[in-house]
């Protein structure tokens, strides 16, 4: 019998826990085990979680829970990077139980070191598929389903809420504020929607798919996020009347610079792969020489289909299905990250500018585009809006620190009426 202690009884674990007690029997003979809940852990012992704890061994404590010896396995379902989330997972660890958490904030930040103790500990093993996109499978899909390839870009929409949002504004065309206030009535968005919107929630998970992708250990810092809470209503429209949509996007490509992480909004053509995803969907995009491409789509969240991502990893364990939790160890070549240095892609960009209505305007910026070596593939001038007219760019393929250099030399024109706003366009 294998003794199962759960920790964190909120969305996900409650929903844990009546996969786990009411579809037991279905469960264990998957895994080939009997099994069952002994312990659980949580804040309020009063709380309702709509299974039935009588039996169950009450934890006010998930480090006591998780290094007790009457478990064998961890379920961590709390969150956060670090405290007792991460506390009770090094403790489970260490005392060699398998550990299976949803937690992707925590492991983007700690992944690497995690790792480390659950390869070292005999016994110990570390699961992850919940954290990233919820019910999609893309942990094994990437680890073990593609182990063959030599991946060379992992891409995806992976933050439900900013898709959502984003799908919003463009059916809606209303800004930003307001689409997120009708978000967070509906449940879509958090009360703090800072993780989400800010990209962070998003650039946790490419974190872990690029460490399996590229064979190396986690590295967040070197993601580069933009969040969109600065992308605008008429962002949305200029980019559809040119024939995109505006997407969170997370891409982790190898180059020969080495491995870049970017998690930004960005355009992307609308009948594209990921510019076909709308609303609170999830893709994950994976690019390998064997395989050509293959994309998963799914839920990326929720009760249910976060559940069904932390069973499947139970019943990994349960099985003794325990790879290397980013699919190389040190043994086998897991290496330290090599990143790309920031701010060094390369492709085309989508500008909108401001401009004073005034002859010579876009003649200022077209010397200025040119002599940064930014070529202009397409350009619309739109309305004017009171003294301001709004102008779009296409650029052809150009670096992003041309790009850059130009911004800057175009905000500081008398012509431009307020900072210009720029965005990749990138065709997955
Ligand atoms: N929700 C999703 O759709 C989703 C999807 C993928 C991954 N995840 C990840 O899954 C994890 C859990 O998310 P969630 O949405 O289920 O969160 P949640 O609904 O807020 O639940 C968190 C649970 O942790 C408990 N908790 C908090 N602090 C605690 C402490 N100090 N000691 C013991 N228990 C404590 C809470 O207890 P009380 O209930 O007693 O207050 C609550 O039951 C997070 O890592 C999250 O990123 C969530």
């Amino acid at each position: 019998m294998i003794r199962i202690g759960v920790a964190g009884l909120g969305t996900v674990g409650s929903s844990t826990l009546d996969l786990l007690m009411n579809h037991n029997a279905r469960i264990a003979a998957r895994a080939g085990a009997d099994m069952a809940v002994t312990a659980v852990c949580s804040r309020d012992k009063s709380k309702d979680r709509g299974v039935d704890l009588s039996g169950v061994t009450w934890f006010d404590d998930p480090v006591a829970l998780a290094a007790s010896d009457d478990i064998d396995m961890y379920i961590e379902l709390i969150g956060g990077a670090d405290g007792v989330a991460k506390a009770s997972v090094e403790a489970a660890l260490s005392a060699g139980k398998k550990v299976i958490t949803a937690n992707k904030a925590m492991l983007a930040h700690h992944g690497a070191a995690m790792s480390k103790m659950a390869e070292q500990t005999d016994g110990a093993s570390l699961h992850y598929e919940a954290a990233v996109a919820g019910g999609i499978p893309a942990i094994k899909a990437l680890r073990e389903g593609m182990t063959a390839n030599e991946v060379s870009r992992v891409s995806g929409i992976l933050n439900g809420t900013c898709n959502y949002i984003l799908t919003e504004m463009e059916e809606t065309g209303a800004a930003f504020d307001g689409v997120l206030a009708d978000a967070q009535r509906l449940g879509y968005a958090e009360a703090d929607p800072e993780a989400d919107v800010g990209g962070f929630d998003a650039a946790h998970k490419l974190a872990l798919l690029a460490a399996i992708a590229f064979g190396q250990e986690v590295d967040f810092d070197a993601v580069e996020i933009t969040g969109i809470e600065r992308v605008a209503a008429e962002d949305i429209s200029f980019a559809g009347e040119l024939g995109y949509r505006i997407r969170l996007l997370g891409v982790a490509e190898k180059t020969e610079a080495g491995v870049s992480q970017r998690m930004r909004p960005c355009l992307t053509p609308k009948n594209s792969p990921l510019g076909k995803i709308e609303g609170v969907t999830n893709a994950v995009m994976i690019e390998g020489d064997a395989i050509g491409s293959t994309m998963l789509i799914g839920p990326g969240a929720g009760g249910g289909p976060t559940a069904s991502a932390v069973i499947a990893d139970v019943v990994d364990a349960a099985r003794g299905n325990t790879p290397p939790t980013f699919g190389l160890n040190s043994a086998t070549g897991l290496s330290a990250p090599k990143p790309a240095a920031k701010g060094g892609d390369h492709g085309a960009f989508y500008l909108r500018l401001s401009l004073a209505d005034r002859p010579g305007a876009l003649a200022e910026i077209a010397t200025v585009l040119g002599a940064e070596g930014v070529s202009i593939h397409r350009m619309r001038q739109y309305d004017h809006q009171g003294d301001s007219a709004p102008v779009a760019i296409v650029t052809h393929e150009t670096g992003e620190a041309n790009l850059s250099r130009a911004i800057d030399r175009i905000a500081a024109l008398d012509v431009s009426l307020a900072p210009p706003v720029s965005m990749r366009i990138v065709s997955i």
